[in-house]
């Protein structure tokens, strides 16, 4: 296997968690590569439940190194509280590392958040208030505190007074709240820092070196490829790069080092907060997935909006990721409709039909999609354990992903647990050739 990358190939919440748990089971190391805790990963096993927002999903592999790496914003408060809540659950946490280079998320962006938020008005993001936007803000200004920061006391001090003196004033004056003070910061963290230094390293170069020496290493993505910063919806977006790319910007790893990309996307749509969805059911149809997908927020409890797969999204995620596979996940949630519709174009203001996804989201806010319907399956298939086990019109309905993508689809989830899960290709070796062929296929019946 060696280095492949999970990234999200939609909105977000596609199940990555789940595919990461599974792919640790042959893995070295799981390097979380980027977001903070505005994500939510379920791990689901022997009938326990595992929710994670920081520590990487390849945590419950005593044999695997997890880290958290330079490209994510650690808040160390949720830190805390996941390695107690997983300590609790009887799961150790000595194979987990978190980079020195990673930013902190502070109180006082939490506040930042949900003020900045409350600004925005009708124009809200939707954020989940996890303080994220803020923390990238103060990366990107140079005015960040990183984890190394918080290695000696003497240099946190006087970090933290500087940043206070800044921040105080932009709340006091211009949101006329009380900013957090430097004691109250300063207690709370005298609390967490004997627990989160010994786990601060250098993590730049095991990750290097374990890619080096032909480790099995998984680059764990958060957030999706449409909350990507530069290439989502943007303004309806993350601030960081979930997108494939990151990957290597986030851990400190170049793009050849890379061997497979495996875009996880749900057998149907979701998205969580503000910004244009085309094929989103406010229907029946959206409550039913909603229901049978028990689509609600991991981090923040919201409903996900839900709505028809959408191949134009998948097509252009495969674009900038460079997919090599697909993880097509919550299969099982179609079972018992009549009919299933994959979006396979969008239907511009004017008329024109384009399979390209536009990069205005305001164009996107217009698109109508171009359905392709598809007899759907009336069988429960939770309890599939290999390809052959689908019923007919689910390889349809697989299938067509592939034609309309010309991505393999290599594995295929039909229920929240580990064991629900099967691969139908050779992920690592079959695959270039394979997404070739499903190109030139496309390209042939395009013609
Ligand atoms: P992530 O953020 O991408 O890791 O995804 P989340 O964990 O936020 O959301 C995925 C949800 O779907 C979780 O509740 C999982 O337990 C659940 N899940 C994962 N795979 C499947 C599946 O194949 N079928 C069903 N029904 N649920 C699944
Ligand atoms: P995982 O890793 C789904 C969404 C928020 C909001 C936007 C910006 O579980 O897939 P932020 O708090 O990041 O500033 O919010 O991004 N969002 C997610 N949606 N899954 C996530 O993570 C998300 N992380 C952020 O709902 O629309
Ligand atoms: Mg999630």
């Amino acid at each position: 296997m060696p280095v492949v990358v999970v990234v999200g190939a939609q909105w977000g919440d596609e199940a990555k968690g789940k595919v990461v748990d599974c792919l640790a089971q042959d893995a070295d190391m799981v390097v979380r590569y980027g977001g903070g805790s505005n994500a939510g990963h379920t791990v689901r096993f022997d009938g326990r439940e595992f929710k994670l927002h920081l520590v990487p999903s390849g945590i419950f592999r005593p044999q695997v190194v997890n880290i958290i790496a330079s490209g994510v914003v650690v808040d160390p408060q949720v830190l805390m509280e996941e390695i107690r809540s997983l300590q609790a659950q009887g799961v150790t946490v000595d194979n987990l590392l978190v980079s020195a280079s990673a930013h902190v998320v502070m109180p006082y962006h939490r506040l930042l958040d949900a003020l900045e938020e409350k600004q925005r008005g009708s124009a809200q993001i939707g954020t989940t208030c996890r303080g994220i936007g803020p923390a990238y803000a103060d990366k990107a200004a140079r005015k960040g505190i990183r984890m190394a920061d918080l290695r000696q006391p003497e240099r946190f001090a006087a970090v933290l007074r500087r940043a206070l003196e800044e921040k105080s004033r932009l709340l006091e004056r211009v949101y006329e709240v009380q900013c957090p003070s430097f004691e109250d910061i300063w207690r709370e963290y005298e609390e967490y820092l004997p627990v989160l230094r010994p786990l601060i390293a250098d993590t730049d170069p095991l990750v290097y070196t374990a890619v080096q020496k032909g480790q099995r290493v998984v680059f764990e993505g958060a957030q999706g490829t449409l909350l990507d910063l530069d290439h989502g919806t943007y303004p309806y977006v993350t601030s960081s790069h979930p997108v494939a790319g990151g990957a290597c910007v986030g851990t400190g790893i170049g793009p050849t080092h890379i061997d497979a990309v495996i875009g996880v996307a749900k057998a149907y749509t979701t998205r969580v907060g503000a910004g244009a969805f085309p094929t989103e059911q406010p229907n029946e149809t959206g409550n039913y997935l909603r229901e049978r997908g028990r689509e609600y927020g991991t981090t923040t409890g919201r409903p996900r909006r839900c709505g028809w797969l959408d191949a134009v999204v998948l097509r252009y995620a495969a674009q900038v990721n460079s997919l090599t596979a697909f993880a097509m996940t919550l299969l099982d949630v179609l079972s018992g409709l009549d009919t299933v519709q994959i979006c396979r174009a969008y239907r511009l203001p004017d008329g024109q039909v384009t399979e390209q996804f536009p990069s205005d989201s305001a164009v996107l806010e217009q698109c109508e999609p171009v359905y392709e319907q598809l007899p759907g399956w009336k069988e429960e298939i939770a309890d599939a354990t290999s390809w052959d086990d689908l019923p007919e019109n689910a390889h349809r309905y697989v299938q067509k992903v592939e034609e309309l993508t010309g991505v393999p689809v290599a594995m295929v989830s039909v229920g929240p647990q580990r064991h629900q899960t099967f691969w139908r290709h050779g992920v690592y070796a079959e695959r270039p050739v394979r997404t070739l062929q499903l190109l030139a296929q496309r390209q042939s019946q395009a013609e």
